[in-house]
């Protein structure tokens, strides 16, 4: 089956998306940025590779994707600061690409956002700075000639989700249990043929599969 890196290994969807990755027989490798997190993704049969994306280069995410079939980014600042904004949601994609051009890995899977996320409510400066940052990376990805698929999650919640949601190129605003985001990415990536696409994504009575291949185009 494929080789599989996730970047945001460790987080609330790379977490839940290793096992299912390993269910359907691929094989995983995750980023880590700490020590203590490689028993953890060992355990859930992935293999570890540490990196810290403050620091890492376009050569540095090669030396971690060379050989695999796609590439999952769903690493975050989650609001730790505007430069670690910059350099995780923004810069990291950008080098990813870098790193996919030179070594030949063709499919990437971006988590990215809701553009109506927040529109209901006062922002401040910071997440508007994230919101744009994810489009610079999303509009970067889309235009790099790749494989890839753009994952528009609504707010995400700490759940595992039922497998059930609404995925469409345009949709009504809501919530995604961040499980249903991990099944929804398990899927598309065993979907190959839905490549250079945009999907936004919450919760809702649609099975994860069934939502799938409802996105093919025909
Ligand atoms: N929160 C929302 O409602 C929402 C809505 C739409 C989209 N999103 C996006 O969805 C994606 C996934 O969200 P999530 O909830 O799974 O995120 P999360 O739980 O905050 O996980 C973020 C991941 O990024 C990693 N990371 C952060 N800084 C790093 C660094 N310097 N070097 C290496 N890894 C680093 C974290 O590692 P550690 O475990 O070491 O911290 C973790 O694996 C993110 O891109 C987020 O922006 C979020």
């Amino acid at each position: 089956m494929a080789d599989i890196v996730i970047i945001g290994a460790t987080g609330g969807v790379g977490s839940r998306l290793i096992p299912l990755l390993i269910r359907r027989g691929h094989s995983v490798t995750g980023l880590h940025r700490k020590d203590e997190q490689a028993d953890a993704l060992k355990d859930a049969g992935a293999t570890p590779a540490k990196g810290d994306l403050m620091e890492m280069s376009a050569d540095d995410f090669a030396a971690i994707i060379k050989g695999a079939d796609a590439v999952v980014f769903s690493a975050g600042a989650a609001g730790s600061g505007a430069d670690r904004t910059s350099m995780i949601d923004g810069q990291g994609p950008l080098k990813l690409i870098e790193a996919a051009r030179a070594t030949g890995v063709k499919r990437i899977y971006l988590v990215s956002v809701f553009p109506d996320a927040g529109r209901d409510r006062d922002t401040g400066e910071g997440f508007e700075h994230y919101m744009r940052e994810k489009k610079k990376a999303d509009a970067a990805l889309a235009s790099s000639g790749l494989d890839y698929v753009i994952i528009r999650p609504g707010t995400l919640q700490s759940e595992d989700g039922n497998g059930q949601v609404a995925a469409g190129r345009a949709l009504t605003y809501g919530d995604v249990a961040r499980g249903n985001v991990a099944a929804f990415i398990a899927e598309l990536i065993d979907t190959p043929e839905i490549r250079q696409d945009i999907f936004e994504l919450t919760d809702g009575d649609m099975p994860v599969d069934v939502a799938v291949s409802n996105l093919r185009r025909i």
